[in-house]
Formats: C-alpha cells, sequence, structure tokens
C-alpha cells in the first residue's frame, strides 16, 4: 500500500476515469474525497470504497468551474481530514461541435469546465499542500494532436500541459509536484455517448496495443504519480495511450 494514510481528492469522480481512479487510490490506502456535480454517482462510487477498502470516504458535490464550491471543497475537506496530499484534476467534458459551428458559450462552457477548474482546485488545494504532496492533471492526447470537431477541447487540454508545467515550477519550492497525464480513449460512460462501434472499430485499428483503455490503466499511472515513487518527476505529461500516438 503505496498511499497509506494519505488524503486525496478526486474531481468528476463520479463515474468514469474518476471512479476507477478514487478506487484506486483507496486500494493504496489513501482516505478519498469523492467529488463531482453528480452526488448520487459519488455516493454509489464511496460505498464501493467503503465496502472493499479500509479507508475513510466522503462524497462532496462540487462544481470545478465555481469557485465557491471549490473553495468549500477544500474547507469541507480539511475539517474531515485536517490535510491533502493528492489532488487529481480529472473532471472534464468533450461535446463534439464542428469548429465553424462552434458558439462563444460553447467555448466558454468547456475551457471553464476543463481549464479553468485545474487553476480553481489546484490554487486553493496548494495554499493548505505541505512538502510531499502531489498534484495531478487527466489532460488527454487531444492536448498534442488536433482533434476534428473538438477544438475548444484540444485547446483545454494543451492549456492544462502549459499550466502543469507552470504550476510545477512555482510549487517546486514548496516541494509539491504537479504533473500530468495524457490518456487516449478509454473505456467511460462519457466516450460511449460519443463513439458508436463503427469507430471504436476503427479506432481499435490504430492503437498499436489493440484495444481500448480501461479506466484502470489510467487509474495506475496516477497512483504511481501520487506515490514517493516519483518524487523526482515533475511537470512532465504521461502519455497513456497503447501507442495511439507514437505513429
Ligand atoms: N474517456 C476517454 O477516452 C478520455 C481520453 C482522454 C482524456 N479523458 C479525460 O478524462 C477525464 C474523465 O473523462 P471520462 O471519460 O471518465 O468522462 P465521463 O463523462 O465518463 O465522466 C466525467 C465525470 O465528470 C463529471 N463532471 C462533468 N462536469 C463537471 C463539473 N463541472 N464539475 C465536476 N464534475 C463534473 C461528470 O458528472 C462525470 O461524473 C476528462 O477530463 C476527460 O477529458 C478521457
Amino acid at each position: 500500500m503505496r498511499l497509506k494514510g494519505k488524503v486525496a481528492i478526486v474531481t468528476g469522480a463520479a463515474k468514469g476515469i474518476g471512479e476507477g481512479i478514487a478506487l484506486k487510490l483507496a486500494e493504496e490506502g489513501s482516505n478519498v474525497v469523492v467529488s463531482d456535480i453528480d452526488l448520487n454517482g459519488c455516493k454509489n462510487v464511496c460505498d464501493k470504497i467503503e465496502k472493499k477498502y479500509k479507508v475513510k470516504a466522503i462524497t462532496i458535490k462540487c462544481d470545478v468551474s465555481n469557485k465557491c464550491d471549490v473553495e468549500n471543497m477544500v474547507d469541507r475537506t480539511l475539517k474531515k481530514f485536517r490535510k491533502i496530499d493528492i489532488l487529481v484534476n480529472n473532471a472534464g467534458i468533450y461535446p463534439l461541435k464542428p469548429f465553424l459551428e462552434m458558439a462563444e458559450d460553447d467555448w466558454d462552457k468547456v475551457l471553464d469546465v476543463n481549464l479553468k477548474s485545474v487553476f480553481l482546485c489546484s490554487r486553493e488545494a496548494a495554499k493548505v499542500m505541505k512538502a510531499g504532496a502531489k498534484i495531478i492533471n487527466i489532460s488527454s492526447i487531444a492536448s498534442l494532436i488536433g482533434y476534428q470537431n473538438l477544438a475548444h477541447y484540444c485547446a483545454s487540454k494543451s492549456g492544462m500541459n502549459g499550466l502543469t508545467r507552470a504550476m510545477a515550477l512555482e510549487l517546486a519550492p514548496k516541494k509539491i509536484n504537479v504533473n500530468a497525464i495524457a490518456p487516449g480513449a478509454i473505456e467511460t460512460p462519457g466516450l460511449k455517448k460519443v463513439f458508436n462501434k463503427e469507430v471504436e472499430k476503427q479506432i481499435i485499428s490504430m492503437i498499436p496495443l489493440k484495444r481500448i483503455g480501461l479506466p484502470e490503466d489510467i487509474a495506475s499511472a496516477v497512483a504511481f504519480l501520487a506515490s514517493d515513487e516519483s518524487s523526482y518527476i515533475t511537470g512532465h505529461v504521461l502519455v497513456v495511450d497503447g501507442g495511439w500516438t507514437i505513429q
């Protein structure tokens, strides 16, 4: 158990990759704040954690793009656990929209939920984090290459990589490590909304390891970056995509 006694906040943890991360961190011994706009989903994840692992888990409803919600999430975490060791900025959205039809509101929504959120959550958490704490941002391979109908998303995730490096630099004197993970295609409820079976087949044919990833594939990388084993890694973007982007 690499994370025994730690306290982790995972945003967007009610399902998909966030749920996988929350479960993995709990398996590694961390207490978990399961946070999302979907409180019922959070409760399900908390129940799973408490049934399976000997750690504490609490749910906190939080829209990561809302400053008051974020402040409340950090306050309640401190009231319950007295510290924050790990913050995983996972909450994110990827609605498809052709560039020429993209309204200003479409752009603002994606940038607020995917990028401003990382600034808000990380700033609040970093104020109270101590040496050895970790911030892990869930980016995307869309931060590295362009995708049709996802201009806002690609921009938000590229911005996240830049923010990761800048935060890593400014938080290094406090001995807080900041890294990002860039997943490829991962099987989640969110991805199911944008992929049909035909698209899925095409994508698998482009992935050298010949499968869609699972939330567990991302969660393992998060557990490593959250542990002391990665204490000399900061400002890095770790691609976890079955080799999709190496060709
Ligand atoms: N699934 C993939 O293939 C894939 C690939 C690359 C990156 N990602 C990234 O991984 C993260 C999770 O994606 P997923 O596929 O698990 O998505 P998902 O849609 O399955 O789950 C996302 C969760 O985030 C929550 N959420 C949405 N808006 C929120 C907000 N404003 N505040 C708090 N919570 C909010 C949702 O309620 C949901 O529970 C996202 O940042 C996404 O960009 C996913």
